[in-house]
């Protein structure tokens, strides 16, 4: 595998591509290329050329996305992009937010302040591990509709368990109550496949920096076009880069965020053309194993019950597994600190879990390292 093609430290094992993932060379270069073609000549760049550029690149991750550039803008992190939805969803006093155990700690925090806002209501659904069956997704989440629900916001793919939500599943039904859907869907563009206009969801939050690798500060937002006429910016400005009209389409009204650094947004399609001339399914082959292969030997060593049956669909790049109780912060220090090894321990619902990803660069030995230091620290 191309473990050549990124610039890593050879002297730390880095598991932890879920969280921050690097980009290859020829990504970085490109972020880089655009970035010195603005300061060439700055007034050229925002004026003429931007606004031109961002809808190639638009279009190229539409297309990889499975639906129109029309309907999605860029922004810096799936973080943005859910505050995006948050400040546009015209909550009423009594109305209800539904969210999970396994969302996000930010995104809990985002829809606390924007009900706190409101008056509206923040749910919170309680889905046990571990899962055996689809239903044992989608039946705690639909317990807890009621017909004050306005909004289900969940995972593509979880972040403390790792765990592939049934997305389209999820969106089917909240479409028969009339309910709205936003998936939070920053892990599973190339781990798992995203179709958006398949899934018929509201809204779509993704991050490129994560397993497209793109560079740091690229993500989007689809808004599916029942909702786009409703959506506002967090931050006002021109609108189009120039001239500053306002032509009506939702996304001009995002084009130009103020004078910026828009080169992780343009260089993202080289991105795509990267893992696309690996082959996506060579990729989540690779990825897939590896994670599997931890999966295996860290249940031996713990004796304890994956949270997942083993199966592609529900796990594919990155897997939580319980660890004996303990203290998490200590053991990801000692982690570090003892053999420079980056990987997630999180305490969540009770239980100590390690989350290990594999990407490209990710061999087995790397894998074995993370065992064996394990098998030493525990
Ligand atoms: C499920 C989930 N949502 C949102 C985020 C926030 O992503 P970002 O920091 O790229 O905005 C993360 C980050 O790890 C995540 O795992």
């Amino acid at each position: 595998m191309p473990h050549s093609a990124w610039d890593l430290r050879p002297d730390v094992i880095y598991l932890n591509h879920g969280s921050f993932g690097p980009s290859p060379r020829v990504v970085i270069e490109e972020r880089c290329r655009w970035y010195r073609e603005l300061e060439a000549e700055p007034m050229d760049f925002y004026t003429r050329r931007l606004e031109a550029a961002l809808a190639e690149a638009r279009g190229a991750l539409a297309k990889f996305v499975g639906t129109s550039g029309d309907n999605l803008i860029f922004v810096d992190n799936a973080t943005w992009a859910m505050n995006v939805v948050a400040e546009s969803c015209d909550l009423q006093p009594g109305d209800e937010v539904l969210l999970n155990d396994h969302e996000y700690g930010a995104v809990h925090r985002i829809w606390e302040r924007r009900c706190r806002e409101r008056g509206a209501k923040l749910v919170v659904a309680k889905i046990p591990t571990p899962l055996q069956t689809v239903d044992d997704v989608i039946e705690p989440i639909f317990a807890a509709v009621t017909p004050r629900t306005r909004l289900i916001v969940f995972s593509h793919v979880t972040s403390p368990t790792a765990i592939i939500f049934p997305t389209a599943e999820i969106c089917r039904r909240a479409r028969e109550l009339g309910v709205m859907t936003c998936v939070d869907g920053p892990h599973a563009l190339v781990m798992t496949d995203v179709q958006l206009d398949q899934f018929d969801c509201d809204y779509y939050c993704a991050s490129n920096h994560k397993w497209l690798c793109a560079p740091f500060g690229s993500g989007f937002l689809y808004v599916h076009p029942r909702r786009q006429s409703g959506v506002q910016p967090v931050v006002t400005s021109w609108g189009r880069s120039y001239p500053p009209d306002l032509a009506p389409a939702w996304h001009n009204e995002f084009t130009w965020g103020g004078t910026r650094d828009y080169s992780a947004y343009l260089a993202t399609p080289k991105a795509i053309e990267f893992i696309e001339s690996v082959g996506i399914s060579t990729f989540r082959e690779h990825a897939h194993r590896l994670a599997r292969q931890a999966r295996e030997q860290i249940t031996r060593l713990t004796g304890r019950e994956p949270l997942v049956p083993d199966d592609l669909a529900w796990y594919g790049s990155m897997i939580s597994l319980p660890l004996p109780r303990g203290d998490a912060l200590e053991l990801h220090k000692a982690i570090w600190d003892r053999y420079r090894i980056e990987v997630p321990i999180i305490d969540w619902g009770g239980q100590r879990l390690v989350r290990p990803s594999a990407h490209l660069y990710t061999c087995s030995a790397d894998i074995d390292r993370l065992v064996a230091a394990l098998q030493t620290l525990l």
